[in-house]
């Protein structure tokens, strides 16, 4: 969940390298930021830390060095404070540590160290790895310190160390994410290789229990646990600089749903050797699970409809948090299709951990190529959609729909049907995109703006995009919106329906029409206020988005519909939609 960024080479300007480093992870965690360097002067390792956004913050007041790193933080020990921020020092103020994940163990040897005289300034866990190390460095050589404490630790993690003594940086891990860059002749460590772009592509992702030592001109992997040399396997980045910057675009959020066109676009006319691939292990497979979390749930979700009415299949969806409690029907010709644009969400790879360990054949669909995700599958297709910045999921949940898409044709032989239909979502994503179109969202937003409550409505593949239209209104508008199966209204919620309450209701041109126009009406009954979004007028819409009908894909559309009325009600009400607040793009914990 935290960002993690550091510099190892000759240029003085260590701290300057990093803070650009964390601002390009400021997605990752934005609870508070946090710079260490050790000073080309020598002298004790000096930090510069606070609470808050990184926003327009320098390092200008820091020495110069060329050993260096920091942190963004997502508060999982202690209140998010100045003191609490990353990175945390030893007693000596020679040795800091830098932490992504959860150190479970740490209250106990914590105690231990107090008792040896440690003394702790603040309530996180990463700063009992400081002096567990510290303690340790006392009797032995800094890097068996590091892996002593790391074999001593539970949970998981990745952390950083440096001290004044070495010019090095030393990282490790166990479940978080740390890439290592190599430079020419610096090199860096970071938390998700989208950071390092402007500096290098070659890249080697640490697997867990990994541990490396990186010097300006050395980079020496080892495993953490038994202290064997491992060969660095260096892959070539395939994105760009611009790919991973905002551009024109006031948030990534909205850069990021404009890139969709072209993507379905790409998609569709670039992976269909994949998607044949797939769908054979999908085909002989006994029984097959869907799984993801979040907004890649609700793909998941979405792809058990598009798999009954295209390919005629029956797969379950499952939510990555809860896969790990319906795995007892696994067996070893199972096959475990799971969606996640980051590869490193703790609940999925807990998950396909276990289903692995029953002998299921993993499948995965990530935009992160090389993350754990990615190392843990059989068979991987990478979304490709490029670095997704914002931290509400747009073009990563589009592009999953559009492989779900190829993949539901290719099940029946039929993938030059799934491109032309994905060619026509295309064309009816960029009418969504139109100026006209985006500006009657907007005036619908700056409508809702002061609403409290807002209801959204689907059935059939309307009922994933219901979800994940409320999943985006919450998540970074905060307004209480409720996804839900149109025909459960008269089961429960139609209670919570009062005069005004806002329905938004899909009713795309399928067999789902109308039982939903009929639930909207039941809703417009009692006060509601109607929202359609359709290819046609409905009498009983007060509000009309306009989508055009594009068969089993037009979930594409509706839901760059949503998207948009999602990013507009967060402007509106003054949110930053890339960051919103208690959220971090990728959930490294459970
Ligand atoms: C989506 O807008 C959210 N940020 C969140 O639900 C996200 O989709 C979820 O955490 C899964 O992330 P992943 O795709 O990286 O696994």
């Amino acid at each position: 969940m935290c960002g993690i960024f550091g510099y190892v080479g000759p240029s003085p300007h260590g701290a300057k390298i990093v803070l650009e480093g964390l601002k390009r992870l400021e997605y990752r965690g934005y609870d508070s930021w946090g710079v260490a360097v050790v000073p080309a002067s020598k002298g004790k390792i000096v930090v510069k830390k606070k609470a808050g956004r990184i926003g327009k913050a320098s390092v200008s007041d820091m020495p110069k060095g060329s050993v260096a790193f920091g942190h963004t933080r997502w508060a999982t020990h202690g209140g998010v404070t100045d003191v609490n921020a990353h990175p945390h020092l030893d007693c000596t103020g020679n040795l800091a540590v830098i932490h992504n994940g959860i150190f479970e163990n740490y209250e106990s040897i914590k105690q231990d160290l107090i008792k040896k005289g440690h003394r702790f300034i603040s309530q996180t866990d990463t700063e009992v790895i400081a002096h567990l190390i510290e303690e340790y460095a006392k009797t032995m050589m800094l890097s068996k310190a590091v892996q002593r404490a790391y074999n001593e630790m539970e949970g998981l993690n990745a952390f950083i160390v440096i001290q004044t003594k070495e010019h090095l940086l030393l990282g490790v891990r166990n479940g978080s994410p740390l890439v290592v860059g190599f430079g020419d002749p610096e090199n860096y460590l970071a938390s998700d290789a989208a950071a390092l772009i402007p500096h290098t592509r070659q890249v080697h992702f640490l697997e867990d229990d990994q541990m490396v030592i990186v010097g300006t001109d050395q980079v020496n992997i080892f495993n953490a646990r038994t202290g064997e040399r491992i060969r660095p396997l260096k892959q070539k980045l395939t994105w760009s600089a611009e790919q991973a910057e905002k551009g024109k675009f006031p948030y990534f959020m909205l850069k990021e749903i404009y890139e969709q066109p072209g993507l379905i676009s790409e998609i569709a006319g670039e992976s269909t050797i994949q998607a044949k691939k797939i769908a054979e292990v999908l085909k002989n497979a006994h029984g097959a699970y869907i799984v993801g979390c979040g907004t890649a749930g609700y793909a998941a979700l979405a792809a058990q409809y598009l798999f009954s009415a295209i390919s005629n299949r029956h797969v379950n969806s499952v939510i990555g948090s809860e896969f790990g409690y319906l795995q007892n029907f696994l067996v070893k010709r199972s096959a475990v299709l799971a969606l996640s644009q980051s590869g490193e969400t703790m609940d999925i790879l807990e998950g396909v951990k276990k289903a692995k360990d029953k002998g299921a054949k993993i499948v995965s669909l990530v935009n992160v190529v090389g993350s754990s995700l990615w190392r843990l599958s059989d068979v991987r297709l990478p979304i490709g959609v490029g670095p997704e910045k914002g931290v509400a999921s747009t073009k990563a949940f589009i592009g999953k729909l559009t492989h779900l898409i190829l993949l539901s044709y290719a099940m029946i032989g039929k993938i030059t049907k799934g491109q032309r239909i994905l060619t026509r979502a295309a064309k009816a994503a960029t009418e969504v995109l139109k100026e006209q179109r985006v500006s009657k969202i907007m005036k619908l937003a700056k409508k809702l703006k002061n609403t409290e409550h807002i209801f959204v409505i689907g059935r059939g593949l309307s009922y994933p995009a219901a979800l994940e239209t409320a999943l985006k209104i919450k998540e970074i508008s905060y307004i209480h919106a409720e996804g839900l199966a149109a025909g459960e209204l008269k089961h429960g919620p139609l209670a919570l329906v009062t005069k005004g309450i806002p329905c938004i209701v899909f009713a795309p041109n399928d067999e789902t029409q109308g039982a939903n126009l009929a639930g909207a009406m039941e809703m417009k009954a009692r006060g509601a206020y109607i929202i359609g979004i359709s290819p046609k007028k409905h009498e009983v819409f007060d509000y009309y988005l306009p989508v055009k009908d594009v068969g089993e894909a037009t979930i594409i559309p509706n839901v760059i519909v949503a998207q948009l009325l999602a990013y507009y009600l967060a402007i509106e009400r003054g949110f930053d939609p890339d960051m919103p607040r208690n959220l971090a793009k990728s959930v490294t914990v459970k």
